[in-house]
C-alpha cells in the first residue's frame, strides 16, 4: 500500500518544512533563554535562591567541639557568626564577587606608613602599618609611633598569593581593625609591596620561617601589646602551619585563616577539573609569572627561568620554580608538605577559621571538619556563599562580611582575658573595687 502524498517524500523534508513554519522570533527567544540557563549555571548565580528566600541571606554554620571553651567563652558572644548573610544582590555569583573584588574591590582610601624589616637569611619584608589615628579623628590625640610600654593589640596580616598591603581586601581589613583602634601591620611576603628580594629565596605556600620571625619580632618590641593575626588564602595555609609548628610556643593571642586551602593537593586537582576552575588558575599562573619577571635576575639565576616563561598551570609553574628552590621533589610532595590541614591538630591558640561553600579556588573539598571538630580552640564558620575572600555585602558592596566577623571575634577574645593563650598580659587586672596596699 502506499501513502497518497506526492510532493512530501521523507520524513525529514516534512520536518523542515514544519520548521520553516515557525516564526524566527521563537527562535530567538528558545536561544536566549538556553544561553540564559547556560550563563546562569555557569557562573553559579543564585538570585533566583535569594529571591525566593526573600534576599534574608543563610545563616552562618559553626563547626566546633560541643566542649570548646572559644566557643562558649567567645564565639557564642559573636552576633555576626550567628546572624546570617546575604550577598550583595548584583553580585549574587562567587565569580562575580571574586572578580568584583579583584578588579575593583571599593577599598577604602588612607595610606600605610612603611617600615623595611630584614630577616635573618638577608630577605626584606615590608609592613605596611595602619593607625587608628589615621583613619578616625577621635584617636587624633594617639602619637604616631607606638610605644613600648603601648597595651593597644596589634594585628599582623599575611595577605594570599601575590597579594599585598595594597589589595582591596587587605585594606578593606585594614581599614575596619584600624577604625577600631587597634594599630594593624601587613607583612607583605617577600618580593611584594614594591620591595626587591634582596636574598636567595621567595616564599612558598608552607614558607612559615617569616611569620614566625615578624611575631617574634613584634612581641619583642612591643611586649605590652597582645598580638593577633589574620592570614587570607595562601596566608591562611602558612599561618594555620605556623600555629601548628608552633603550638603553646606562640607569642600570638589568637587569630583568623579565611579562605585558606587547607589542603594543596586537593586544591591543584580542583583548579584543573572544570572549565571556570581553569580560567583561575589561568590568572593565578599569569601573577606568578609576573611575579617572576619583576625579580628575573634572582629567579633566572636559581631556578628553570625558560619553564617559568612556558608554564601554562600553577603546577608548572611550581615545577619550574618553587620546587627547585624549595627542593621538593615534584609538585605533590611540595603540595603534600605545605598543606596546613595537617597542623590544625596542634594549635593551640584560639583560631576563627572561615570559608565559603562556593570558593571558586579554595574547594570546600579540602575543608578539614573533622580536624576542626576534634581540636578545641578551633572554630570553623561557613556560609554556602561568599566566594574566595570577597563574602559582599550591603547594596553598595561597600563591606566584607568576614572582614566584620573577624573584627568583632577578636574584639569580643580580647575582653576575654582568660582566653588569651598569653595571659601574662591581663592576669593581673584586678577587679575595680581591689586596691594593693
Ligand atoms: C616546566 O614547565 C613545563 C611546562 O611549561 C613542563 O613541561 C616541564 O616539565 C617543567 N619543568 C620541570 C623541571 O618540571
Ligand atoms: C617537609 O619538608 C621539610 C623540609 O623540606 C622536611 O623537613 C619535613 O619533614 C617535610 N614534612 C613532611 C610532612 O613531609
Ligand atoms: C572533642 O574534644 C575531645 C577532647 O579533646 C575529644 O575527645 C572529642 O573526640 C572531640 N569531639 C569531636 C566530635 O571530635
Amino acid at each position: 500500500m502506499e501513502f497518497p502524498c506526492s510532493d512530501c517524500c521523507s520524513i525529514s523534508e516534512l520536518v523542515l518544512k514544519a520548521a520553516s513554519l515557525i516564526p524566527i522570533s521563537h527562535y530567538l527567544l528558545g536561544i536566549w533563554i538556553i544561553s540564559f540557563i547556560c550563563c546562569y549555571n555557569f557562573l553559579e548565580i543564585h538570585i533566583i535562591s535569594d529571591f525566593f528566600n526573600g534576599f534574608r541571606g543563610n545563616p552562618v554554620s559553626l563547626t566546633f567541639n560541643s566542649s570548646s571553651q572559644i566557643y562558649q567563652n567567645v564565639v557564642s558572644k559573636c552576633s555576626i557568626l550567628h546572624g546570617r548573610y546575604l550577598v550583595t544582590p548584583w553580585l549574587a555569583s562567587p565569580h562575580l564577587q571574586t572578580s568584583f573584588l579583584n578588579f575593583l574591590g571599593r577599598p577604602p582610601k588612607f595610606t600605610y606608613k612603611r617600615q623595611l624589616f630584614l630577616t635573618p637569611d638577608s630577605g626584606t619584608i615590608a609592613f605596611d602599618w595602619l593607625m587608628p589615628s589615621e583613619v578616625t579623628r577621635s584617636f587624633s590625640h594617639r602619637s604616631n609611633a607606638i610605644s613600648k610600654e603601648d597595651t593597644t593589640p596589634i594585628v599582623v596580616v599575611i595577605p594570599g598569593l601575590m597579594s599585598d598591603s595594597d589589595s582591596p581586601y587587605i585594606k578593606h581589613l585594614a581599614f575596619d581593625i584600624a577604625r577600631s583602634g587597634w594599630n594593624v601591620v601587613v607583612s607583605n611576603h617577600r618580593g611584594l609591596g614594591g620591595v626587591s628580594l634582596t636574598s636567595d629565596w621567595f616564599y612558598n605556600a608552607g614558607w612559615t620561617e617569616d611569620v614566625r620571625v615578624v611575631v617574634d619580632y613584634l612581641h619583642r618590641e612591643y611586649p605590652k601589646a597582645p598580638l593577633f593575626a589574620v592570614g587570607t588564602s595562601i596566608g591562611a595555609n602558612v599561618l594555620v602551619k605556623y600555629l601548628g609548628e608552633e603550638g603553646d610556643n606562640t607569642h600570638l593571642a589568637g587569630a583568623a585563616a579565611i579562605c585558606s586551602p587547607w589542603d594543596l593537593l586537593v586544591c591543584d586537582r580542583f583548579i584543573n577539573r572544570r572549565l571556570v576552575q581553569r580560567f583561575y588558575g589561568r590568572a593565578i599562573t599569569i601573577g606568578l609569572q609576573i611575579y617572576a619577571r619583576t625579580h628575573k635576575s634572582i629567579y633566572s639565576r636559581l631556578v628553570d627561568w625558560e619553564g617559568i616563561q612556558k608554564s601554562r598551570s600553577v603546577r608548572d609553574f611550581d615545577k619550574n620554580a618553587t620546587c627547585i628552590l624549595g627542593k621538593y621533589e615534584t609538585a605533590d610532595t611540595y603540595y603534600r608538605n605545605c598543606s596546613s590541614a595537617g597542623y590544625v591538630k596542634n594549635v593551640a591558640v584560639p583560631l576563627l577559621c572561615i570559608s565559603a561553600l562556593d570558593d571558586p579556588v579554595c574547594t570546600r573539598e579540602a575543608i578539614p571538619w573533622d580536624e576542626c571538630r576534634a581540636n578545641k580552640n578551633i572554630v570553623l564558620a561557613t556560609t554556602p556563599h561568599g566566594g574566595h575572600l570577597a563574602f559582599f555585602e550591603g547594596i553598595t558592596a561597600h563591606c566584607l562580611w568576614w572582614v566584620r566577623a573577624v573584627d568583632e571575634f577578636f574584639g569580643i577574645l580580647h575582653s576575654t582575658p582568660f582566653m588569651h593563650k598569653r595571659k601574662e598580659v591581663c592576669l593581673f587586672r584586678l577587679p575595680a573595687n581591689w586596691f594593693i596596699i
